[in-house]
């Protein structure tokens, strides 16, 4: 059926060597497996390095986020028309570190939410990385605040039908969906394993009201947040969870080999 999938999401972390080092190191530790899709998430500077070095080692790459035009007079940006020309397979988007949620509380800026993703701008990336081939890995997640309000289900719904909206379900067979809740990113509190299979489930229903049967059946979905070797196994086990987005564990070549062997 559905590939596992493991990403690595490096985050500001590593230089190019060292982000080489590592792959070197967890490439040695997991023989090339057909069984399981492995893609690391380096930070921009850090992509050819890294790329270059598993070449033929069946580790794919990633990038962290994309701005949603191809190109023009937006200083410091990156366009997936950038990314496909450095053999980017995978994007992330609508992370909840980059969707702003934090940073336009915090500074009042008024710079900081244009910049930010919104729903919309969102929406545009997936548009963009569609078109230039990339699979966009689209990240969705409540906050502590959320869930304790009872609005989880309701606010990953929302964030779905806005970042598809106007798309063709033929454009969505390859998708990734990453269910990251917002309180379980780098917090060492994982959610447990039968309510992330929950929302997982319902995420894909709500792919298939969105897009259609086949669609929900081939869509990967992640679950992001805390991830670690030893709780790995058990989250990848639930039939509706096809692998993780693991953010500081990735960063340990046994750690991340060893999530990667459970899956
Ligand atoms: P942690 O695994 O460090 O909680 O990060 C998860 C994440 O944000 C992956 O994108």
């Amino acid at each position: 059926m559905r590939t596992k999938l493991v990403a690595g999401n490096w985050k500001m972390n590593l230089t190019a060597a060292q982000g080489a080092a590592l792959v070197e190191s967890f490439a040695k530790q997991v023989a090339v497996r057909y069984d399981v899709d492995v893609v690391v998430c380096p930070s921009f500077l850090s992509i050819p390095k890294v790329r270059d070095t598993v070449r033929h080692q069946g580790i794919l790459i990633g990038a962290q986020d994309v701005f949603w035009k191809d190109e023009g007079a937006f200083t410091g940006q990156v366009s997936a028309k950038q990314l496909a020309e450095q053999s980017v397979a995978f994007c992330i988007v609508g992370h909840s570190e980059t969707r702003g949620r934090f940073g336009k509380l915090e500074t009042p800026e008024s710079t900081v939410p244009f910049f930010a993703e919104t729903d919309e701008t969102v929406n545009l990336k997936i548009e963009r990385l569609l078109f230039h081939g990339i699979t966009p890995i689209l990240c969705v997640g409540e906050t502590l605040a959320e869930r304790e309000a009872g609005t989880t289900d309701q606010i990953i719904e929302g964030q779905l039908r806005a970042a598809l909206a106007g798309r063709d379900a033929s454009e969505l067979y390859g998708l990734v969906i990453a269910y990251e809740p917002v309180w379980a990113i780098g917090t060492g509190q994982t959610c447990a394993a039968d309510e992330a299979e929950r929302i997982c489930r319902f995420i894909r229903s709500v792919v298939e009201a969105l897009a259609d049967n086949e669609v929900a059946i081939h869509v990967r979905i992640l679950y992001g947040g805390s991830v670690k070797a030893d709780n790995a196994k058990e989250l990848f086990s639930k039939p509706n969870i096809d692998g993780g987005l693991v953010g500081g564990a990735s960063l340990d070549a046994a750690g991340f080999a060893a999530i990667i062997m459970s899956a």
